[in-house]
């Protein structure tokens, strides 16, 4: 049992891999930070509440940053994800439960310390709340099991941006917290548009969803109607990529993804603001700004179809056994 924070700005996507995380029997979700992204701060805790109501889980739900590390508000990504960041379905006015007290990074930190060596952080948003707890508290590091995040962009298979010919905009949302967190020394895999637009969830996949995957079914295919049109405009797919998802699906089975190691920079401010560049493992080099920093994990390659297969094992429930 892998004990997991999960940091979040719900989000289409970021749904469906909560709903994911929460069906795992081999991952325990033990805390939610929200950070602003693909909405405002209020807006994407408010939807993180929702959502624990809605999938049933008791790990508390802290608010985290609703400003970049260097104090901007940042764009939105209604035009994605609606209005309310969940499809514009119909939404409670008022939050679906208590709120935890802590600010987001100081929950991090006060989940890492309790649970020394055993917490996973998978963080599906911008990566403020995990540079702000590592500003704050430095021996986190040391004492995760390990760190997942979605985000990023490192050019295979032509995936180089979704929000720049360069950046994914989880990182160039806060491109100075991103180089924060993968620069330090504790272990990284980032699983960014290189695998994550290998894979699409399609129509008749959401629709088997709706079908046979219960209450939560129902919901992740009512979010998805806008967001499956945006898709639809902007990419002629009939699906939609669930990037999130594989973030989760990396810790739950990391053989479907193939890996490189090598230390991780990214580039904050000009015209390039956001890109992720990994150091080639090739020498000769003269010394370079990457060379202090730890080896970091980066997806390349991942096994599309096992990918769907376990998102949709997971979130339909078996069939009940004829009866006699
Ligand atoms: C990432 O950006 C957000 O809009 C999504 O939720 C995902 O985390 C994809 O670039
Ligand atoms: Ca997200």
């Amino acid at each position: 049992m892998r004990k997991v924070i999960f940091d979040t700005d719900p989000g289409v996507d970021d749904a469906i891999a909560l709903a994911l995380l929460t069906a795992r029997p081999e991952l325990e979700l033990i805390g939610v930070t929200t950070v602003l992204g693909n909405a405002d701060i209020e807006t994407v805790t408010r939807n993180a509440l929702f959502l624990k109501d809605r999938f049933g889980f008791s790990a508390p739900v802290a608010q985290g940053s609703g400003v970049t590390l260097l104090g901007k508000h940042g764009a939105h990504a209604r035009h994605v994800h609606g209005d309310n960041a969940l499809g514009g379905i119909e939404l409670p006015q008022t939050p679906a439960g208590p709120l935890d007290g802590r600010r987001g990074h100081r929950m991090m930190i006060d989940l890492i310390r309790a649970n020394p060596g055993e917490v996973t952080i998978i963080a599906v948003g911008r990566l403020t709340n995990l540079a702000r707890a590592l500003d704050k508290d430095r021996d986190i590091a040391r004492l995760v099991h390990s760190v997942v995040v979605m985000g990023g962009a490192f050019g295979t298979h032509g995936h180089t941006g979704n929000v720049s010919p360069v950046a994914e905009a989880n990182i160039a949302g806060d491109p100075d917290a991103a180089d924060a967190v993968f620069t330090a020394h504790w272990p990284v895999t980032i699983v960014g548009l290189d695998v994550t637009q290998e894979v699409v969830l399609d129509s008749a996949m959401l629709d088997r969803l709706d079908a046979a995957g219960g209450e939560t079914g129902k919901l992740l295919h009512a979010i998805t109607r806008d967001y499956l049109g945006f898709h639809q405009r902007s990419r002629k797919l009939d699906g939609i990529f669930a990037h999130d998802c594989l973030a989760v699906a990396y810790v739950v089975d990391p053989t479907l993804f193939t890996t490189r190691e090598g230390p991780v920079r990214v580039i904050c401010g000009g015209l390039a603001s956001g890109q992720t560049i990994q150091k080639p493992d090739r020498p000769p080099f003269p010394t370079t700004a990457w060379d202090p920093h730890p080896a970091q994990t980066v997806c390349i390659d991942v096994d599309a179809a096992g990918m769907l297969a376990l998102l949709e094992d997971s979130l339909s429930p078996p069939a009940p056994p004829p009866l006699r």
